[in-house]
This record gives structure tokens, C-alpha cells and sequence, in this order.
């Protein structure tokens, strides 16, 4: 699995660290404020179980599945495979993703959970990768920038495979282009 990484773009400990300080901007502002966590599968998994154990204040914890696909002619679709079970009405809610791309996800779950009338809501992703940006949104609370390459590790995956890396690195070319 090692051998198909091109290269580390962040260590197991700067990852922890970052996430440590993620951690403490979230606590300043949420810790009585009882925010519905929203998880976005399954990229974010290994993110917000991180992310969660450093945040010692009541929370509830809820996920969503979503797809994107492009049709040939509209680029960025969005569909939702799996819908929250939590009421988020009055409630703030924290957007749990593991990189923020097109944007296309991010716009699509915020326009939605707007719609539900929530007290706020704010994006919270491990990584962001701004050159490839379509729609209009950003993230609130960001760990790292990353550069317009292939990602995988901590969550994201490619082909469903290297989530489980302990690391932010880049998959090498030869991987997806055969
Ligand atoms: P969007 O383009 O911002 O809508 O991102 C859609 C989804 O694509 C993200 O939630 C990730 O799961 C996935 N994704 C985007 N860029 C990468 C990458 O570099 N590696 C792995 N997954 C990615
Ligand atoms: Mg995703």
C-alpha cells in the first residue's frame, strides 16, 4: 500500500497537532452551544471520529452519504444517498468533510440543511484544494491546504482503497493511469 504513495504531505503528527487546534477554535465557540455534527461519508470518517474525541462539550453526532456525478452536461451533481436522522431546526450544525474540492458537496449539503431552518452552519474539512474550486463556498475551519494532485489517507480514498493510511499523501500517476 506504502509503495503506490508518491509522497507525504503531512505526518500522522502534524495531522494530530493540526487537529488539536482545530479542536480548541471549535470548543471556543460550540462548547455550550450543543452543535449536531454532520458527517459526510464516508470520506470524513476517520476525521470526525479524530476530531470528535477532542471536543469535550455535548454534541450530536449524525452523518449523510451523498454522490457526485457528472451527466455530460452539468458537472458537480450532487445526489443524497443517506439522510441525517437528527432535527436540525434551531440547531447549529458543523459540517464534517474531508476536503473541500469543486465545492459542488459543500454547497449542495448547505443549501439543504438551510432549507431545514438550522440556527447556523459552518464547514469544518481536514484539507481544502482551492485551485479546483467551482461553487461558490469555503470552509470555516480548515487543517491543511493541499496542492492539485490525487489525495489519499486519513479518510479519502481512491477506488475505495488507502483510507485507512495514517497520513495526508499523494497517490503516485501511475496508480490511476493505467
Ligand atoms: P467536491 O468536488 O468538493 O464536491 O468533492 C467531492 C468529494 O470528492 C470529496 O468529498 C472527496 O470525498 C472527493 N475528493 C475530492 N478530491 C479528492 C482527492 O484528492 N482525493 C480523494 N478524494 C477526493
Ligand atoms: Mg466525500
Amino acid at each position: 500500500m506504502n509503495n503506490d504513495i508518491e509522497k507525504v504531505l503531512y505526518t500522522h503528527e502534524q495531522v494530530n497537532h493540526r487537529l488539536d487546534e482545530l479542536a480548541s477554535e471549535l470548543t471556543a465557540k460550540y462548547h455550550d452551544q450543543q452543535p449536531v455534527i454532520v458527517s459526510v461519508m464516508t470520506g470524513a470518517l476517520v476525521f470526525t471520529g479524530e476530531m470528535i474525541e477532542r471536543l469535550n462539550f455535548k454534541l450530536t453526532l449524525d452523518y449523510v452519504d451523498v454522490s457526485s456525478y457528472a451527466d455530460g452536461t452539468q458537472s458537480g451533481k450532487v445526489q443524497l444517498i443517506q439522510d441525517l436522522s437528527t432535527d436540525i431546526k434551531d440547531r447549529p450544525v458543523i459540517i464534517m468533510e474531508d476536503i473541500v474540492d469543486t465545492g459542488h458537496t459543500l454547497k449542495f449539503l448547505k443549501d439543504l440543511l438551510k432549507g431545514r431552518s438550522a440556527k447556523s452552519i459552518e464547514i469544518c474539512a481536514l484539507l481544502d484544494k482551492p485551485d479546483r474550486r467551482e461553487a461558490d463556498v469555503e470552509g470555516d475551519y480548515i487543517g491543511f491546504e493541499v496542492p492539485n494532485e490525487f489525495i489519499v489517507g486519513y479518510g479519502l480514498d481512491y477506488s475505495g482503497l488507502y483510507r485507512n493510511l495514517p497520513f495526508v499523501g499523494v497517490l503516485k500517476r501511475s496508480v490511476y493511469e493505467n
